[in-house]
């Protein structure tokens, strides 16, 4: 059954170029898209950059830029950067698009409406870089922030407040659902928050002018998480129709997915149901909270100088080779440490040797003895061959493991059909059987069999890898254009007869000689 499928990335704060973090998150995200594009689903994938707020407002004043420029030079790097990536994403939304003040304004309306907006006063110790209030900092005289090691600023000042405390019952009930949240652990962490009981926050700035105005409360902007989180309804409307929010459920919202870094939860997981709820809007379907990169034990900054460009990173190691270490290695969810000489060993014995080795030496051998065409085998009618049930596992494997945001499991599953083909070719030694007469048609049948298994693993591999993907497929003559998980995964695809190319390897071994 087709579904409609939207997810988002977390929109990035353009205070800096991009960074292997949100390309992290960005790359995860592809995944999924294709994965549900080739499920058959009718998939909205947003991305895009959070350009409002103090944090930005500063970063320019430094820079001796406009706010406006500063944004426009970021946001163009970002999507450059997904360019060069060959990130998948349907929209790209920027909140300084005039399109999103309409539904800002609208939205605030709506929730002025219900009630839920009072003045109050806000004193507090504010992280800029975190663009939030920090509660009961442990040094009271010069407390600072313990992500951005700068000290919070003290703050007084006449906000609006948005009444979250009006939702304590709501927000407990969505998050008590298990699949709102995952993974577990971070459930857990944000019942417990909410268990404390929920505060109203301010969402309006009388000291920000780099924001959006609020609607006849002169002199207050929006604060940036407000205007921010509503850049995914923007996006969902900027289909060429007109910025209405009753047209959200016929654009794809609730969105099935927002994908975020675990530092951002809350925001996403209790904040926002709740400004949806009283916009009378449905809440998001899940939230997924993933785990944080370090490099070689300790955190990336740009005072450690340890931090990795992604434009670096693609130049010296190209976009299969980051994409399968950051999908297969790190368990999503959890944090993960990148450590080059695991990078290296893993890109070159996975790929270029198990999987781009296994598809070079069947073919050639194919070509050889088989007239440069895929073998004709003869299967036998009562008995599965031993790889076709082996492949069958890993098809259901990888669809749910995929669904769930597995890519570790779903990229090890594939990795191990190939290293099963692998065995089973040297078990069979097709080199030795076609040296004794009247062996040919066994020889066939196990050619096939394995060449049968790299199709599978190039099909399977596309929303990990679609580049690499590509090349399997053309090594074996495939042209299936849009690929379909529910046809192109039966066991005996290959056509007998079809003309294999001449072999070229499919994935380069990476040689890194310096530290990246
Ligand atoms: N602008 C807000 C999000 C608003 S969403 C409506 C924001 N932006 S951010 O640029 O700081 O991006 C945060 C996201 O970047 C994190 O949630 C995470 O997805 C990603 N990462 C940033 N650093 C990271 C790591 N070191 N490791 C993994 N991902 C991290 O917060």
């Amino acid at each position: 059954m087709t579904m409609t499928y939207t997810l988002t990335t977390p929109l990035y704060y353009v205070n800096d170029k991009p960074h292997l973090g949100s390309t992290y998150t960005t790359i995860a995200c592809d995944a999924l898209a294709r994965f549900q594009r080739l499920e058959g689903n009718r998939v909205t994938f947003i991305t895009g950059v959070d350009e409002h707020g103090q944090k930005i407002q500063r970063t320019a004043e430094a820079q001796q830029l406009s706010p406006q420029k500063h944004c426009d030079l970021i946001t163009k790097s970002y999507q450059d950067l997904w360019n060069r990536w060959g990130i998948s994403n349907d929209r790209f939304i920027r909140t300084t698009a005039p399109r999103h003040k309409t539904l800002v304004d609208e939205f605030f309306r709506r929730v002025e409406a219900s009630g839920d907006i009072r003045i109050g006063h806000q004193t507090g110790w504010y992280c800029v870089g975190c663009e939030e209030y920090k509660e009961e900092p442990t040094d009271a005289i010069s407390p600072s922030c313990p992500i951005h090691q700068k000290p919070l600023e003290w703050r007084d000042e006449q906000n609006l407040f948005f009444r979250l405390s009006r939702f304590q019952t709501e927000i407990e009930d969505l998050i008590a659902q298990t699949d709102f949240i995952s993974p577990a652990s971070r459930r857990h962490e944000i019942q417990n928050f909410v268990s404390q009981g929920l505060k109203d926050f301010s969402i309006s700035r009388v000291n920000v002018s780099w924001g959006l105005p609020v609607p006849d409360h002169q002199g207050h902007t929006f604060y940036v998480w407000f205007d921010a989180l509503l850049g995914y309804l923007s996006a969902l409307l900027d289909d060429g129709g007109p910025v209405e929010l009753d047209r959200l459920n016929q654009s794809g919202w609730p969105a099935s997915i927002h994908v975020i870094g675990k530092d951002i939860l809350r925001f996403h997981a209790v904040y926002w149901p709740a400004m949806l709820l009283s916009a009378g809007l449905p809440v998001p379907k899940r939230v997924f909270g993933h785990g944080f990169l370090t490099r070689e034990g300790q955190k990336m900054g740009k005072s450690l100088g340890n931090v990795l460009d992604p434009n670096d990173l693609l130049d010296k190691c190209g976009v299969d080779a980051l994409r399968w270490y950051l999908l297969r290695d790190f368990q999503f969810g959890d944090d993960g440490d990148f450590q080059q000489q695991r990078f290296t060993d893993l890109v070159n014995n996975d790929l270029a040797n198990t999987i781009g080795n296994l598809l070079n030496r069947t073919s050639s051998m194919a070509r050889k003895w088989f007239n440069e065409s895929i073998p004709s085998k003869i299967s036998s009618p009562q008995e599965k061959h031993l790889l076709a049930v082996k492949a069958e596992d890993t098809v259901s494997i990888v669809r749910n493991g995929m669904a769930s945001l597995e890519f570790k499991q779903s990229s090890e599953a594939i990795l191990k059909l190939a290293i099963e083909a692998n065995v089973y070719l040297n078990e069979k030694a097709p080199w030795s059987l076609m040296k004794k007469p009247g062996n040919e048609q066994e020889v066939a049948n196990d050619l096939y069999a394995v060449l049968e298994a790299c199709r599978l693993v190039g099909i399977l591999l596309n929303p990990l890898l679609p580049d690499l993907s590509e090349r399997m497929l053309k090594q074996l003559s495939i042209e299936i254009d849009p690929i379909d998980w529910s046809k192109d995964l039966c066991w005996g695809g290959l056509i007998s007869g079809d003309p294999l190319p001449p072999p070229s390897p499919v994935m380069e071994k990476l040689e890194l000689s310096d530290p990246l």
